[in-house]
């Protein structure tokens, strides 16, 4: 029912399932999943399926990936390997809109998967595929969250994990998820551009599987995303849909989900994708403004965000079909700008990891602009937990965060700890900043 498809237009080479390979073994292009033969969906049954689902005690009902399982590659006799993924919350964030100027804005918390961030929602598939394809090992190169995902997924399949990450640039909350989970971690010299070059090599042996998000099946898991949040939307898509960008799996993932569910009948358009890079780390921001120039990577990609500090991202072409295909865009955000908007989705009690709220800055500078306009309705995306990177939290509180240029980030939202001595009792603290006295 399903097959791999080269995505490269003149070539278009067709692929099994079950065949152990992550771009064209012809040309070398990206490979989507897609359904052989059209279908007919009723829209009306499918989402009154979905949402008894909802209530089912089923394991793969209770995941907010595979509880979508029509459109996924997998038939019901799947070795599922699930963590309860998927089913984050859509939050409004007044602050954040007010932040923004953007009174119809909606915060989708994808930091509250089970490992802390978006990655559980493709990991589970990939990792349901490597059993099927009957890997023994299963890698990645990761700037952390991929790396904890995967940890996790494997030690659940029980399948051997190993992961490549940039030496000193992973969060150590990230790494210590990895390392409890039981995956065998190695560190390097040089960034994850470096990572992902070696993890790919060692990919070629056949027992092992690689699930970066150049693996079309984990692209799969992630494209859920888009029709748990038209779902919770009573499937009215917003107007605009905004999302970091990385290594751009994500927003190829999110493009394509939006995509099938319209061919569907389930949603009557798309929402307009745009992605915001750090202004460090940005070779689509760049390729979108001079794409007549072609893509260049970044060769010293820089920034706190240290998700998303990427300068070779393998998934661009799908990324770049995403934003052309729904009229969206491609911007970045300084530092500054990353570290206040993140300040401010705190402040919702909300909370996320650095590389999440380069949207909220996104979104204020597309509103400052007239790119977002008075009446349209956002979504972004937060892809991670703010407990991901505490560091970056406790210096940014502590006016001590320092940008990549040497720069000191200035705490615009800052909320130092306030400390108490014997001549300052904790009444009288108290007192100030309740503002009683
Ligand atoms: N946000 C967070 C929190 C991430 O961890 C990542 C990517 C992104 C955004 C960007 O998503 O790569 O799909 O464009 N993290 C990867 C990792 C690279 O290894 O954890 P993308």
């Amino acid at each position: 029912m399903f097959l791999q498809r080269c995505i490269t237009a003149d070539c278009r080479a067709e692929y099994k399932l079950d065949e152990h390979l992550y771009v064209c073994s012809r040309c070398g292009g990206l490979l989507d999943v897609e359904r052989a033969e059209d279908i007919e969906f009723d829209p009306v049954s499918l989402r009154e399926l979905w949402r008894e689902r909802r209530a089912s005690g089923d394991e793969r009902d209770r995941s907010g990936v595979w509880r979508f399982r029509e459109f996924l590659p997998f038939g019901e006799e799947a070795p599922v390997v699930s963590l309860g993924e998927g089913n984050t919350p859509l939050y409004d964030a007044p602050r954040s809109a007010n932040y923004c100027r953007r009174p119809q804005l909606k915060l989708k918390h994808q930091g509250c998967n089970p490992t802390g961030s978006f990655k559980d929602t493709g990991m589970t598939a990939a990792v349901t595929q490597a059993r099927k394809l009957g890997a023994r090992v299963v890698v990645c190169a990761s700037t952390g969250n991929t790396a904890a995902s995967l940890a996790a997924y494997a030690a659940r399949a029980e399948l051997l994990c190993a992961i490549v990450v940039p030496g000193g640039q992973v969060s150590h909350a990230k790494l210590a998820q990895a390392l409890d989970y039981g995956a065998k971690v190695l560190e390097i010299e040089g960034n994850f551009d470096a990572c992902m070059n070696q993890i790919r090599e060692l990919s070629e042996d056949g027992s092992v599987y690689l699930v970066n998000s150049i693996n079309p099946f984990r692209i799969e898991g992630q494209k859920t995303v888009a029709f748990e949040l038209a779902e919770q939307l009573e499937w009215r898509v917003p107007d605009h849909l905004v999302l970091p960008g990385g290594n751009l799996g994500n927003s190829s993932a999110l493009g394509k989900g939006f995509r099938e569910l319209l061919q569907s009948g389930l949603i009557d358009r798309q929402p307009q994708i745009t992605v915001v890079q750090a202004a460090g780390a940005a070779p689509f921001a760049r390729f979108y403004s001079q794409h007549e120039r072609g893509f260049a990577n970044e060769e010293h990609p820089k920034t706190l965000a240290s998700a998303i500090k990427i300068g070779a991202p393998v998934s661009w072409q799908k990324a770049w079909r995403a934003v052309r295909e729904t009229n969206g865009r491609v911007i970045t955000v300084t530092e500054q700008e990353i570290a206040d908007a993140k300040a401010v989705i705190g402040r919702d009690g909300i909370g996320c990891e650095p590389a999440s709220a380069t949207t909220v800055a996104g979104i204020r500078k597309l509103v400052s602009e007239g790119a977002i306009k008075e009446d349209e309705t956002v979504v972004a995306v937060l892809t991670g937990h703010l407990l991901k990177d505490t560091d970056y939290v406790m210096k940014y509180h502590s006016e001590t965060l320092i940008a990549p240029d040497g720069e000191r980030i200035v705490s615009n939202f800052g909320n130092p700890v306030n400390h108490g001595s014997p001549a300052n009792p904790v009444k009288s603290l108290l007192d100030r900043i309740t503002g009683l006295t």
